[in-house]
């Protein structure tokens, strides 16, 4: 197609629409030398008796998974104690995310997410045209007056993630219900780190209309390539959300894989333990190379870095020696690396090259190597 051409149909297309950028390709896929604690995967294996679920459902590759999902949302209700229209079973609670976002926005309309929150949540208001309330949230309390009174009263939906990601940080369930007792706009609590927390909210569904709950077993069920989520609230909710679905949008081994979890989800406990006892053995060790760690209830750790650098280099130097973690550009979280939880041998070779820089950065400059505080050069 000539330039010109492209030119013509680009400007054809909605105001949102020209605002994306066409995304590039990524670089190639890191090999399997990389350490990867960047998107919060559970790195084991599915218990034995999930995973020969998964491998029997491939015999039924030729057949349309089930419609609407219905014998997993079955599955889900009976393990959750609430009516299937109650329940929308995702590709992944990212997809409930979206459907949540066309269902309720029109251009122009507000949104209100807890502050820092989960950056996919910007992007899908940002398609929607609507605009994006950031309300700043102290780790361990809702602004329940900007919230009720403030600018994000306006707002279709309030967002918040319990235990929120980045930060790790999880309000107890008694705040959160004061807020969807008190607000009459839809509060959507993501719970998608809620099986690593002391408590989860989903009594508050059939206590409030107004309250949808997400849920994905893709952290604790270690399912994130298979993209199992749910949504719990009222069938008005559910039922409106269910209507815009695209049809098929899981498939047979989601399905297979998702109803064994809900039947053997003690079979994780080992797994959960590990995760809960690495995090806190990983918080101390960091902390001890300088680190200061924001207590979490998740299967990550929010660092903040020792003076010196900030995140994006940490980032660079760790991916330098193959470890892979976050980092976010937002305001205040640029001294930050999101670290996630995985196996023992995982978080040991995380901490020694953490080790190893930390030291790099004291040793006295000599012949060949940088001093402390020049290093954010090597950028
Ligand atoms: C807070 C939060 N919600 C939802 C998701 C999406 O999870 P999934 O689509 O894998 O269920 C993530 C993924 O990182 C997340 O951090």
């Amino acid at each position: 197609m000539s330039d010109a051409k492209l030119q013509t149909v680009l400007s054809a297309l909605p105001p949102v629409t020209r605002q994306l950028d066409a995304l590039p390709s990524n670089g190639p896929a890191p090999d399997g030398n990389f350490v990867k604690l960047n998107t919060n995967e559970n790195p084991f294996p599915l218990p034995p008796i999930i995973m020969q679920s998964a491998v029997a459902a491939l015999k039924c590759q030729y057949l349309y998974p089930d419609d609407d999902n219905i014998s997993l949302r079955e599955a889900a209700s009976s393990t959750y104690g609430v009516s299937r229209d109650q329940v929308i079973a995702g590709n992944g609670s990212s997809e409930l995310l979206g459907l949540i976002y066309r269902a309720f926005l029109a251009p122009g309309d507000k949104v209100a997410m807890m502050s820092p929150g989960f950056s996919f949540n910007r992007k899908l208001a940002m398609i929607q045209g609507a605009e994006f309330l950031e309300i700043g949230c102290q780790a361990h309390s809702l602004p329940m007056e900007q919230l009720l009174s403030g600018p994000a009263k306006d707002a279709k939906f309030i967002m918040l993630a319990n235990p929120n990601n980045p930060t790790g940080t999880f309000l107890p369930i008694s705040d959160i219900e004061r807020l969807v007792a008190q607000s009459d706009r839809l509060v959507v609590l993501d719970e998608a780190y809620v099986d690593f927390a002391p408590d989860h909210g989903l009594r508050l569904i059939n206590r409030y209309p107004n309250v949808l709950i997400l849920r994905s077993f893709s952290k604790s069920y270690a399912a994130a390539g298979i993209r199992v989520g749910f949504g719990f609230g009222h069938p008005e909710i559910i039922g409106r959300l269910r209507n815009i679905q695209n049809v098929f949008n899981m498939n047979v081994i989601g399905h297979a894989v998702g109803i064994s979890v809900l039947a053997h989800r003690g079979a994780y406990a080992e797994n959960h333990k590990h995760i809960k006892d690495e995090r806190e053995r990983v918080t101390v060790a960091l902390s001890q190379l300088g680190f200061s760690v924001t207590p979490s209830r998740a299967n990550f750790l929010l660092a903040r870095v020792p003076a010196g650098q900030d995140g994006s280099w940490w980032q660079a130097a760790l991916e330098r020696q193959k470890i892979l973690v976050a980092f976010f550009p937002d305001k205040g979280l640029e001294h930050c690396i999101r670290v996630s939880i995985g196996a023992k041998e995982q978080m040991d070779a995380f901490l020694a090259a953490a080790g190893d820089i930390a030291g790099s950065l004291t040793v006295p400059s000599s012949k060949g190597r940088e001093a402390s505080g020049s290093a954010s050069s090597l950028r």
